[in-house]
């Protein structure tokens, strides 16, 4: 994962990264599970979730800022900052967990992250993730495509987002079992006026580092404009977000 993190604006105005994930905890078949392992936990919300309905829970996040802040805030929590892709447990757990994280994670390294979730599940250990799924802000992306060009740049999309198929042979090839996915569009609402330019600024960083500040600021102007006719409405910016939800199993 390759984005340094604004963590406190990122709890603050992006909470519902992790209120969708409490959803996502729903899909844990609780019998026999008593350790889950938070992957890329980020600001520990939701690692705290699982600690509350009674799991005990390691988090596992690849960024300081964001384990310094889940540590202050839940100090009971072992939380450790490890890269996702390459982390081995002390001891294996009987689930792992993961939202919104894997479609950081380049396409080339996934199945170095999804070998050390194989290698840190018990058997008959539970795998149940959320991630950006095809087609995932999609309308977004292409603007920010169209405005590079304009301005004489060439946009390189910075996220994963595979579809059921793709994934299923990623889970498959490192011997999990897919037991439940789904596809699902989820228009989220963003916060404040500036909604979408907030949400560029907070998530699209490496596209930019090659572009001069006059420049990127032309390009969001233009991509703002571009799409309020398809995201702006009834005073409220909405992110055009599809949902990779799956279960696996390591028999
Ligand atoms: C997502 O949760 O799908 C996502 C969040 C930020 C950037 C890209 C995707």
């Amino acid at each position: 994962m390759n984005q340094n993190w604004n963590a406190e604006k990122y709890s603050s105005d992006f909470s519902f990264v992790h209120n969708y994930g409490n959803d996502l905890i729903g899909l844990i078949d609780t019998a026999n599970v008593n350790t889950v392992l938070d992957l890329g936990c980020g600001n520990g919300v939701l690692t705290n979730s699982l600690a509350e309905k009674g799991f005990s829970v390691i988090g596992i996040d690849g960024s300081k800022e964001m384990i310094k802040i889940a540590r202050s805030h839940y100090p009971n929590i072992k939380f450790i900052c490890s890269d996702a892709t390459d982390f081995v447990l002390e001891k294996p757990v009987d689930a792992v967990f993961s939202n919104a994280v894997f479609h950081w994670i380049d396409k080339s390294s996934q199945s170095c992250m999804l070998k050390c979730v194989y290698q840190s599940l018990n058997s008959n250990g539970q795998f149940v993730f959320e991630m950006g799924g095809i087609g995932n802000n999609k309308l977004i992306h292409s603007a920010l495509s169209n405005a590079f060009a304009e301005a004489g740049y060439e946009y390189t999309m910075p996220f994963y987002f595979p579809s059921i198929g793709e994934y299923s042979a990623l889970l498959e090839k490192e011997g999990f079992k897919v037991r439940y996915a789904v596809l699902f569009d989820r228009p989220t609402m963003l916060k404040g006026d500036n909604g979408l330019l907030e949400w560029i600024h907070m998530f699209v960083n490496n596209p930019f580092l090659s572009v001069n500040p006059n420049d990127k600021k032309i390009i969001i102007d233009k991509v703002i404009k571009s799409l309020y006719s398809d995201l702006y409405r009834n005073g409220i910016w909405y992110a055009d977000y599809v949902r990779l939800r799956m279960k696996a199993v390591k028999e």
